[in-house]
């Protein structure tokens, strides 16, 4: 099929410029231009340009929509999600707003275990089903490929059924899916007091399965105090890697741990968190290239100090954010909101929260080739907003401004 998005108000392509991310002040260069217009064959993208230099010769070929009204820009990329889980835990949320802390009620059982002890208990089917749900609900907010981690099994047998969940979602949904798996989120209440035997069943057990099934591509290890050490985290994402799984880690969230060192060290895809990453954290993930995926949401949601955006950025570390969709440190997907808070909370410009949002979260689980940008050649994964400017993306919070989402080339009118 072929598109034509014509008379766009303000198109915000994110020009790559043949780069995987963008560093330092790059992240200002949105690529902005107005009066503009995308043509899209198949599932890419063909041309970019103004509209006075588009030809409308074979016009009438195309399904044309126009976008004068609109401001389009690349569909967005949520890097870093929990969005398979059975479940909620408002209860604990209301526990936290009479003043108890996130890590308190993990260590009376509650927070991840309580997920965990749902999704045991719940089917393949029942955890499609409520997933499906979140998936068309995120697509309705502009995101177009996401990425989905394990965690809440901590069995080989539930591990293993919550990436074939995700596996065969990535297959009937049309969001983009990125699998991760987490089997390092928490130690399961089974193993208490001999923590390494888990350790080991993640390394001799589960990887290997999961990697000789092509069941996840990348692995992510939760490095926290009272969670998995720097060592064991080191260990884990080594063994994944050797058997093809690229590291991810869930670093420096509630405490410096290491594992941005970690994450440098191994060459890992991302470190996702940061809140309390160090000046030799911050180094050394900018000399390995490693993008810096910071959660907005959580901080905001568990009331946390906020990861330091702008040390990072001027630093040079190819900084994206994420929503960490999960029932009990961010219950929201919104790529906006998660926009907003950069902004008004990270010291983040709305043009790096957009850069943060698109082509460098698509480096973070390895796709910015493909998407993350509004460039010929691209998958023409394209978010169509009612808004006049690209600014208002993060300025007028709480609505949501997504009018069309256009994913592989196909309309998706809301
Ligand atoms: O990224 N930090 C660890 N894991 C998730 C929280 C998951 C949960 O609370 O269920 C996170 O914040
Ligand atoms: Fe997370």
């Amino acid at each position: 099929m072929n598109l034509a998005l014509i008379n766009i108000r303000q198109l915000v392509t994110v020009p790559s410029h043949g780069h995987r991310a963008k560093l330092r002040r790059g992240m200002l260069d949105l690529g902005i231009i107005e009066n503009g217009a995308v043509l899209v064959k198949d599932d890419t993208i063909t041309w970019v340009g103004r509209m006075e230099d588009l030809g409308i010769a074979g016009l009438e070929e195309v399904d044309v929509v126009d976008c004068i009204d609109n401001v389009v820009m690349p569909g967005f990329v949520d890097a870093h999600t929990h969005l398979v889980f059975s479940g909620a835990r408002e209860n604990e949320f209301a526990m936290r707003s009479a003043g108890a802390t996130y890590a308190e009620i993990a260590a009376k059982g509650g927070g991840i275990l309580n997920t965990v002890q749902q999704v045991r208990a719940s089917s393949k089917k029942d955890l499609k089903k409520q997933a499906r749900q979140y998936l068309n609900a995120l697509m309705r907010h502009g995101t177009t490929t996401v990425e989905i981690k394990s965690g809440y099994g901590l069995t080989n047998a539930d591990e293993i059924k919550m990436l074939e969940v995700i596996n065969e979602l990535k297959i009937e949904e049309v969001i983009g899916i990125v699998a991760t798996f987490l089997g390092a989120h928490a130690y399961p209440p089974e193993y208490a007091g001999k923590k390494s035997d888990y350790v080991a069943e993640i390394m001799d057990k589960m990887l290997p399965y999961i990697a000789s099934h092509r069941l996840a591509e990348f692995c992510d290890v939760f490095c926290e105090k009272g969670f998995f050490e720097a060592g064991d985290t080191e260990k884990i994402l080594a063994c994944g890697k050797e058997l093809g799984l690229q590291p991810k880690v869930h670093a420096e969230e509630l405490n410096a741990s290491g594992g941005s060192l970690v994450a440098a060290s191994l060459g890992a895809a991302s470190a996702d968190h940061l809140e309390h990453i160090t000046p030799d954290g911050i180094k050394a993930m900018a000399n390995a290239g490693v993008v810096g995926v910071l959660l907005p949401g959580v901080s905001f949601f568990l009331n946390h100090q906020y990861a330091p955006a702008r040390e990072m950025i001027d630093a040079g570390v190819p900084v994206a954010i994420a929503s960490d969709f999960n029932p009990g440190s961010c219950m929201s997907y919104s790529m906006p909101m998660m926009m907003t808070i950069a902004c008004t909370h990270m010291k983040m410009s709305p043009e790096e929260a957009i850069t943060a949002s698109t082509l460098n979260a698509a480096a973070a689980i390895n796709r910015s080739v493909e998407v993350g940008s509004i460039e010929t050649g691209k998958k023409a994964d394209i978010v169509v907003l009612k808004i006049p400017d690209y600014k208002f993306l993060p300025y007028h919070f709480g609505e949501n401004h997504v009018e069309k989402v256009i994913k592989d080339g196909v309309v998706l009118e809301f």
